[in-house]
């Protein structure tokens, strides 16, 4: 017997009421809702085995120990990462992100660029700005053609023998665009580049393996897979991140301390300071185990055809103009209706119990470049079902009898 595709009912949240109306959960390229089986996992740390890692030889220390380990390895395996030590636990993205940004100063002068694009979230601007800050390095972006993808074009003009590094997101969080990742990664490479990959709306959508793509970093979170807030995941090459000095200080990190010297631990405990968020990591691995045990080839088909769905219906509604149009999307539907500002439809759809986001999503630049103040924007995640589709519409067409 083929395996059920309602996921749904392993979600408690998602059988509450919103409004007066059964909710209808559109915001996942925000945050994802998460299973039974992670809120259980992290209760588990907490009821049973609550103590600090890697420092004390008790019993609940080695039970902690070994289950953030655990889930170290299997957020390893997730992305293709040969080896654990390759994977440092963040607080998210936006960390690893400002972590390699923290990391990598040194190697940044006059006369060197940072590559991003358009596209950006603001998480894989700012950072980059900051450092130009510090160094005096330039940042330049290459542009987003008005349907919505990466202008290569453009890209293979900008990108040269000053781009010491290319930053881009694997996958656009404000409108979907699955972008060519690997052929940019090979081109930055050809030009001594390092790069750096958000891959932030990507991990949930697509297989990724970053030996394959050959990238020198991916920055991902957890909360947008399933699993817990405060906790993400930032893969770098071993060589690489034994050449980076450490980003914070303190305990953890180090091998030996003096009052005039310190000497740092070994990979990954170098990059992470302090006491982790142990219940996050542990939660993160049975997020990673949960998506293991689904049958994702299904489940991603349908969220497609869910995609695709909404588009076709949602084009047809006199009005509405959809946003991006590119050869591959994931998740994310974005679009504005004639005669009211994203965000009254938002409240007109919440009201509905439709939860969507609305605005520029982080992504202002890439707004800029649209000509849009912001969209309205549905994401879907492999729990969405058709009569979220159809929730969607109706809820839109509803919407404009109001504005
Ligand atoms: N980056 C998240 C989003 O796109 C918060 O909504």
């Amino acid at each position: 017997m083929a395996p059920s595709l309602d996921i749904s009912g392993d979600f408690p949240i998602l059988a509450r009421q919103v409004n007066g109306h059964p909710l209808t959960y559109l915001d996942s390229a925000a945050t994802t809702q998460k299973p039974r089986v992670v809120i259980d996992a992290i209760r588990h740390y907490y009821e049973r085995c609550n103590a600090n890692v890697h420092r004390a030889a008790h019993a609940l220390a080695e039970e902690a120990t070994a289950a953030m380990e655990d889930a170290r390895a299997k957020v390893a395996a997730l992305i293709g990462a040969g080896d654990a030590q390759e994977l440092i636990f963040t607080r998210g993205t936006t960390e690893g992100i400002n972590l390699v940004a923290a990391c990598l100063t040194g190697r940044f002068g006059p006369g060197d660029e940072v590559l991003i694009t358009e596209m950006e979230h603001h998480s894989n601007i700012v950072p980059w700005q900051l450092l130009c800050q510090r160094t005096g390095a330039a940042l330049t972006a290459c542009r987003v053609t008005p349907t919505g993808e990466i202008d290569l074009e453009d890209f293979h003009a900008k990108l040269g023998p000053r781009t010491k590094l290319l930053a881009i997101g694997h996958v656009s969080n404000a409108l979907g665009t699955v972008n060519p990742v690997a052929e940019m990664i090979d081109a930055a490479h050809r030009q001594g580049a390092l790069v750096l990959i958000d891959g932030a709306q990507a991990v949930q959508h697509l297989d990724v393996d970053v030996g394959r793509l050959g990238c020198d970093f991916y920055a991902f979170s957890a909360h947008k897979l399933f699993g817990p807030t405060g906790i993400g995941a930032l893969y770098g090459k071993a060589a690489l991140l034994e050449e980076l000095p450490p980003y914070q200080g303190g305990g953890e990190m180090i091998e030996h301390v003096s009052i005039e010297h310190t000497t740092y631990n070994q990979l990954p405990y170098k990059f992470e300071a302090g006491t982790p968020n142990i219940a996050g990591a542990i939660g993160f691995g049975a997020a990673v185990d949960y998506l293991g045990g689904l049958p994702l080839h299904a489940l991603r088909e349908r969220e497609a055809s869910l995609v695709n769905q909404a588009i076709s219906h949602l084009k047809q509604i006199p009005g509405v103009q959809m946003v991006g149009e590119f050869r591959e999307r994931v998740s994310v539907v974005s679009f504005l209706v004639d005669g009211g500002h994203p965000h009254d439809f938002g409240t007109l759809l919440d009201q509905q119990g439709i939860a969507v986001r609305t605005g520029h999503h982080c992504a202002m630049p890439l707004m800029e470049r649209l000509g849009i103040p912001g969209t309205i924007r549905a994401s879907f995640a492999l729990y969405n079902s058709a009569t979220d589709v159809e929730r969607l519409v109706a809820g839109v067409e509803k919407a404009i009898e109001f504005v």
